[in-house]
């Protein structure tokens, strides 16, 4: 009954993966190195696609099912949706700081350092928050039938790259997570 939650979870170990690559590569660009910008690109292109339209929404759902049931926890559950807002123009400017440094145009070294290491923190603490709090909070309170309609009202697309049938675009990412993880 709670697979909606199971779910989320496992995109949070996803996206700790992810954020894991943009810090390696923002340490190796912080060492005046070379980071691995069509890589960096391609998580960016992910957070765009699949957190932003299906993860955070399916999370505004249970949360908006949570304030029925706790309606004390408004203040924070009104917190995490502006958290989601914010963590989406977070990704549009790093992402467009990136495509542009992919497409030739200088950016500034120090930006894209302090813009990378400011995203990585606040999606990591946002996260950490929510497995600790309202996603404990949400298998306590919620009935079967407000997980069920809640799944019911969302129809998300497939996970273009953990989702089994991974799109072209995110294939050497999927490469680079797994060599990350050991296992391949
Ligand atoms: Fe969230």
């Amino acid at each position: 009954m709670t697979a909606i939650i199971d779910q989320l979870e496992h995109d949070h170990r996803n996206l700790a993966g992810l954020l894991q690559i943009l810090e390696t590569e923002l340490d190796t660009l912080e060492r005046i190195e070379a980071p691995d910008y069509p890589l960096m690109n391609m998580v960016l292109d992910y957070l765009l696609t699949y957190p932003d339209l299906v993860h955070h929404p399916k999370e505004d759902l249970i949360y908006r099912s949570l304030l029925k049931r706790r309606p004390e926890l408004r203040d924070r559950l009104d917190d995490l949706e502006v958290e989601h807002q914010v963590l989406s123009s977070m990704t549009l400017e790093f992402a467009d700081g990136l495509r542009r440094v992919v497409n030739g145009v200088t950016v500034g070294r120090s930006w894209l350092i302090e813009t990378g290491r400011t995203f990585v923190d606040t999606y990591r603490r946002h996260m950490k928050s929510e497995n600790a709090g309202v996603f404990l909070l949400a298998r306590e309170h919620l009935t079967a039938e407000d997980l069920e309609l809640a799944a019911a009202d969302f129809h998300p697309i497939a996970d273009p790259l953990f989702g089994g049938a991974t799109e072209a675009r995110f294939a050497r990412l999927l490469t680079s997570i797994e060599i990350a993880a050991g296992l391949s």
